[in-house]
């Protein structure tokens, strides 16, 4: 794709409208919706929306940077990958692509527990780069293997996601008849007819499954995925005692994800992590949750000055990712902005999301008077 081509997508939603003409409706919504009303989604565009900035002038502002350095690591934006489970189902190699771009780029991929592409893979293709995340399995001893095959492949960042006690319901997933493989009725027939770019891509590139189950379950590596995803994800009984057993399993950085509230960070300094993502998993979770950037500043409060607190859930933008870090964001992450991305444009999309964040980030400061995105508070507010 043309540089000029590139430049017709200026925005993610004018991607996710791309996204939208390229991919089956069933794997489109799979993506794009949430839990229940789909009130938590957009709560988190509302929640970025109404809050404004301080513009500040008569600075220089010649200089500008976003580097930030997180873990002893400095990266050279300040928006990461956040974990998206069956991302290849919404479009071939969408995992391999965005860790390819993450390295490239030099900031953070996090492949989920549940990607269509091992850990061992992907810690290939970008082993300074990529997080790894887990889900709690409902057996302990796929969860401890997990973690030592992580250790053992090199990741550095373990990103334990506990905002998933029970699944939630996503009502375009159960009115599509979602499922794996996919149930070829009529209706999903002629859906994925009228997307011939991906049904051929799919099809040259294999049914996607969950890779790094395919070890532990027959159903996984039979392709029968999604029955073995919530053996994988469903974890009612993670609790302070649990997870300190992982910190314990884990010497690597251990970040927990899917943390909303002051109490809860009060559990994850308890058990010894290292930092935490705020985030309402793309509000498909809890439909009811607050918004992301309304939970942040309780949480970073409760956090310390000690605690890196990130943020996910509704960044679509580089104004977005000022008002994160002016509210006391360490980092942010984005899961469906990258991947409506490659949906749009293929391999060449998720550097283009990159694009379109950064030069915003970079406008936004300038705007704002601030030469250093490391240099945020909240007196850049209004
Ligand atoms: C299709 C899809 C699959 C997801 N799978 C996972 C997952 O496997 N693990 C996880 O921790 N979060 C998962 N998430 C949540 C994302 O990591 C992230 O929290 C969310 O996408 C952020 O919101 P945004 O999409 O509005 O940027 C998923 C999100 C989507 C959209």
């Amino acid at each position: 794709m043309t540089t000029n081509n590139l430049n017709k997508f200026l925005t993610i939603d004018d991607l996710r409208d791309a996204a939208k003409k390229r991919i089956p409706k069933l794997a489109f919504d799979y993506l794009d919706g949430g839990a229940g009303s789909e009130a938590n989604i957009r709560r988190n565009r509302t929640g970025f929306e109404d809050i404004t900035l301080c513009p500040e002038y008569l600075r220089d502002v010649t200089e500008r940077s976003q580097k930030i350095t997180l873990f002893g690591h400095t990266y050279d934006a300040p928006i990461g990958v956040s974990p998206v489970g069956l991302a290849n189902l919404i479009w071939p190699k969408v995992d391999t692509y965005l860790a390819t771009m993450a390295k490239n780029r030099n900031v953070p991929y996090i492949l989920s527990a549940v990607g269509t592409t091992s850990l061992e893979t992907i810690a290939e293709i970008a082993p300074e780069h990529a997080w790894f995340q887990l889900y709690v399995p409902g057996q302990d001893h796929i969860c401890f293997d997990l973690i030592a095959r992580a250790k053992a492949a090199g990741f550095k960042v373990l990103v334990l996601t506990v905002d998933i006690p029970e699944p939630s319901k996503r009502l375009r997933d159960l009115r599509n008849g979602f499922t794996l493989p996919f149930k070829m009725t009529p209706s999903v027939i002629w859906d994925i007819a009228k997307k011939p770019n991906w049904a051929f891509s799919t099809l040259a590139n294999g049914t996607p499954r969950f890779e790094n189950m395919v070890p532990y379950m027959k159903d996984a590596a039979d392709g029968k995925t999604l029955g073995a995803a919530q053996v994988l994800q469903v974890s009612a009984r993670v609790d302070e005692e649990l997870v300190k057993r992982i910190r314990d399993a884990w010497d690597g950085t251990l970040v927990i994800k899917g943390i909303l509230s002051p109490k809860s960070t009060e559990a994850v300094k308890r058990v010894g992590a290292d930092g935490i993502i705020v985030s309402n998993h793309g509000g498909r979770q809890l439909d009811s949750a607050p918004s992301s950037i309304e939970a942040l500043p309780r949480v970073v409060e409760a956090a310390g000055p000690d605690m890196p607190v990130m943020l996910d859930s509704g960044v679509r933008g580089g104004g977005d990712i000022v008002k994160a870090f002016a509210s006391g964001a360490a980092f942010t992450f984005s899961g469906r902005s990258f991947v409506f991305g490659v949906g749009a444009l293929g391999e060449a999309g998720g550097e283009h999301v990159l694009d379109i964040m950064t030069d915003e980030v970079d406008r936004t400061l300038a705007q704002i008077g601030c030469g250093d995105i490391r240099e945020l508070g909240p007196e850049y507010l209004w």
